[in-house]
């Protein structure tokens, strides 16, 4: 009715033009001189000023500072909190049509800010262009998206929908554009006041983007920006009783965490991934390595929705062509600073420690290097791809999930058996298959338990209203309402029915 069913993706850069590959090398002059103060936005205001602060470094020269930020303390938190539940702007009481009107205007500025959002990710987080251009796109269309969908379900007929009331999104670093604007596009558009708690990593390009919310005509009392630590003034926020919902993209343990705290936390998550891509001897196996490489290590690997496991049919397993052809491939992906045009693969975001720690630099029985990972250019965040083979059932590798630039190689017989390894993951984000027979990919289909399934392309990638995204089982905590999907905005609604008699 409103228009979302033609709904048109904003594109991306396209980078074989020379006027943007010149534009991008402006990014990168504006940016790499960068260094910005962020304060915390309470009530309308920028304050802090005397807080303790936390520094922002660039993870492709780790000791260069990019910016700094302020920490929120617990009175910010309750007076954060007590504000959106005010609502003194009355962004409740709009009409669907006002705030959609309004986050168009958003939807503009984020155009005109591409540049300064990828700069900021390319600052702060160490993300490539490349990587980042698509993320200003998938970023407009959240917001759009979601402000005509959400006043869809304002205007149903026989049924009065009101925003639930104060939403804290707390985001992740891995698409600090993408993900944490959809997550505020969705509470706002769906009537909601809302609190964005920024990745500790990540603050700069969530500066930048609140920014664009902000010019459009939200207020700074409807979205408030309020880094913190996760600890205590993290669970203080989420758990505070004015609050009516909690957006969060991060990690399961994050997710189990802020549900031990508090079992009826309304929480709508999506969590982690054991993603597996599964390559049978009817793929095109040149197809299939190059879908395969982008899906495990693009943004090296720290990606939910990456391949960190790659099941072989036994024919493809065992031919020493492929092998070679893929392990070549996957070494001729250039790794450097972000900053370089040229490479495909920057820094993680921190030193690896803990499961990635181990998953680079041990390897279980059976296991081998079909590829080492090697640190580069003396930088604990730069790390090579690697690629373990013989990763047998029920192992670490097959189970644990590392977020980083680890490919674990099993085999299969057959394609119910790798179907039962892909699902004893316990994961169910994305899941990836490599064949080109109908009666495989009708079976893999019936058989696989994940959210998200790509037959014959990338695990990673997915775009507003065409691939709708979220997980079940370890990968998605709450509603399960899929991210770019018609529907996500609703579980930030409460719906009332209406009778008249006649
Ligand atoms: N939506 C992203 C992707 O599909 C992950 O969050 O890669």
């Amino acid at each position: 009715k409103h228009g979302w069913a033609r709904f048109e993706n904003e594109p991306d850069t396209d980078w074989s033009l020379p006027q943007n590959a010149e534009w991008a090398k402006g990014v990168i002059a504006k940016w790499e001189q960068c260094y910005v103060e962020v304060p915390l936005v309470v009530d309308g205001g920028e304050v802090g000023n005397n807080h303790s602060t936390r520094d922002c470094m660039d993870p492709s020269n780790p000791n260069v500072l990019v910016g700094r930020y302020r920490l929120a303390q617990s009175g910010d938190i309750t007076h954060a909190v007590e504000c959106a539940a005010r609502d003194e702007d009355g962004w409740r009481a709009m009409t669907a049509r006002q705030r959609q009107v309004i986050l168009k205007k958003v939807a503009e500025e984020l155009r005109k800010a591409r540049m300064d959002l990828m700069g900021s990710a390319l600052a702060n987080c160490g993300k490539t262009l490349m990587e980042s251009d698509p993320e200003v796109s998938e970023a407009v269309d959240f917001v759009e998206f979601y402000a005509d969908t959400a006043r869809s379900f304002f205007e149903l007929p026989n049924v009065t929908a009101t925003g639930k009331g104060v939403v804290v999104v707390v985001s992740p670093w891995n698409f600090p554009i993408a993900i944490p604007c959809g997550g505020v596009a969705a509470a706002l558009a769906a009537g909601n006041t809302v609190i964005l708690k920024p990745a500790s990593d990540a603050v700069l390009p969530a500066w930048e983007f609140c920014q664009c919310f902000w010019r459009g005509g939200v207020s700074r009392k409807t979205l408030q920006f309020v880094p913190c630590s996760g600890g205590k003034e993290g669970a203080q926020l989420v758990q505070h009783p004015a609050v009516s919902a909690v957006i969060l993209t991060g990690g399961t343990e994050t997710a189990l965490t802020m549900l031990r705290a508090k079992p009826d936390l309304p929480l709508s998550a999506e969590t982690g991934g054991k993603n597996a891509t599964i390559v049978t001897a009817m793929s095109d196996r040149d197809q299939a390595i190059k879908n395969v490489l982008h899906s495990a290590f693009s943004h090296a690997g720290q990606k939910c929705s990456a391949t960190s496991l790659l099941l072989l049919e036994a024919e493809v397993y065992d031919d020493p062509e492929f092998r070679r052809t893929f392990v070549e491939a996957a070494e001729s992906l250039t790794v450097g600073s972000a900053w370089d045009l040229t490479t495909k693969m920057g820094p993680l975001i921190k030193a690896p420690s803990g499961d990635l720690e181990n998953a680079l630099l041990t390897l279980e029985d059976g296991e081998s290097w079909a590829l080492m990972p090697r640190k580069l250019n003396k930088n604990d965040c730069l790390w090579s791809p690697g690629i373990k083979w013989g990763v047998k059932r029920g192992s670490y590798t097959h189970l644990t999930e590392f977020f980083g630039p680890v490919l674990g190689v099993m085999r299969f017989e057959k394609l119910h058996e790798a179907i039962a390894m892909v699902n004893q993951t316990g994961f169910g984000l994305t899941s990836g298959l490599e064949s080109l027979d109908d009666r495989e990919q009708v079976e893999w289909r019936a058989g696989i338990r994940a959210g998200n399934l790509y037959i014959n392309r990338s695990t990673v990638g997915a775009i507003v209203l065409r691939q709708p995204f979220g997980g079940m089982n370890k990968s998605a905590f709450g509603p399960g309402l899929k991210a770019g999907g018609p529907n996500y905005v609703a579980q930030f609604m409460s719906f009332a029915e209406e009778e008249k008699e006649d």
